[in-house]
């Protein structure tokens, strides 16, 4: 997973979707929802390049905030626009040959991390993980190296509950900051999100920031800690090819990777997606595969679990976008 170069995605606000694509009067509105924004926006901007599987059609627009200010003002335009929005986090989502219709949102420059008093860091919505870690790393901060290896946002991994088997999100999370649908910030206690299974319930919004209760440690252990834990996933996940990290949850007690092996699975393809040599979990893009191809090996994999073991596999990849 270290093309993942975005964060894991983070579906905050609900995207409603558009009846058809963009029409003349549609575009003009999607335009005023980005008037005076200091950041980056995009048209027709392709999606691909921002997710770790490299596959996807374009967004209407991409935006890019500079920072929460600039984020407020966006979802304050978008809802007067009544303009759909989408947070794209890029690592574990499959977006759709069609792209996205509307406007999509990406928290690349919401990067600070904040010292706080009694082991508490503050980290802005699209700070990734492996950034995140290094840094309570050196501040021999206990407490993350569960998320050895994960590449999404610390958004991304709050709304998801991102997890492993060392630990999970809702762990580490004391408050998040979110952005609401009309623009106003507000800051939310852990006390109040329910978490579950890969599941982080926030208000709705955007994620833009979060703080974290860590606990005074020794560096060389956490790093030690990291450090096989990172070579344990390059030996076992193929992290060489682009993928969106595991496509299934685990079935509890069972692990879906090892239920799609003992089907046969290993190493079954369509088109350019292909189930994992290594990790019967991951599907890996082998070269140019499209978002069909992979939507009909989980289906098919789905399928033939459910006839050989009898269980039936959740998709913990979110699909996003039009067919
Ligand atoms: N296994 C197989 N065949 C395979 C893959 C795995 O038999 O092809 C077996 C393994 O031998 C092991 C069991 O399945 O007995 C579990 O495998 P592994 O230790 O690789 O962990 P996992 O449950 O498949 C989970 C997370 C990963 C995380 C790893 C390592 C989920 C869905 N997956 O995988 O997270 O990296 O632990 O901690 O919780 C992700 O969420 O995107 C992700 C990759």
């Amino acid at each position: 997973m270290e093309v993942g170069l975005m964060p894991r995605r983070i579906p905050s606000v609900r995207s409603r979707p558009v009846a058809t694509r963009s029409s003349e009067t549609a575009d003009r509105r999607l335009q005023t929802v980005t008037a005076g924004l200091k950041g980056e926006v995009r048209f027709n901007a392709s999606l691909k390049e921002w997710t770790s599987f490299r596959i996807g059609g374009p967004a209407d627009i991409l935006v890019v905030p500079d920072d929460v200010g600039d984020l407020c003002r966006l979802l304050r335009q978008a809802r007067a626009a009544k303009a759909p929005l989408f947070v794209i986090g890029g690592t574990n989502v499959l977006i759709r040959d069609g792209g996205i219709r509307g406007i999509v949102v990406s928290l690349s420059k919401l990067k600070a991390i904040v010292d706080e008093p009694a082991s508490v860091l503050y980290a802005e919505g699209g700070v990734t993980m492996p950034v995140l870690l290094q840094h309570s790393i050196s501040r021999s901060l206990s407490g993350l190296e569960w998320a050895a290896g994960i590449p999404g946002t610390v958004a991304g991994c709050v709304v998801m509950n991102a997890g492993t088997r060392l630990g999970e999100m809702k762990d580490a999370v004391k408050a998040v900051r979110i952005v609401s649908p009309s623009g106003k910030v507000k800051d939310v206690p852990a006390s109040a999100i329910p978490f579950s299974y890969r599941r982080g319930r926030v208000p709705r919004g955007i994620v833009a920031g979060v703080w974290l209760q860590l606990t005074p440690g020794v560096k060389d252990k956490i790093r030690t800690i990291v450090k096989d834990y990172l070579r344990y996933r390059k030996d076992t996940q193929p992290l060489t090819l682009p993928n969106a990290g595991c496509a299934f949850k685990n079935p509890k007690p069972d692990a879906a990777g090892q239920l799609i092996e003992t089907a046969g699975l290993k190493g079954f393809r369509i088109g350019d997606a292909q189930v994992s040599e290594k990790h019967a979990n991951f599907i890996v893009n082998r070269g140019r595969a499209r978002a069909d191809d992979v939507m009909e090996l989980i289906a098919q994999v789905r399928r033939t679990v459910e006839e050989k073991t009898g269980v039936k596999l959740e998709l913990e990849l979110k699909v996003v976008g039009e067919p």
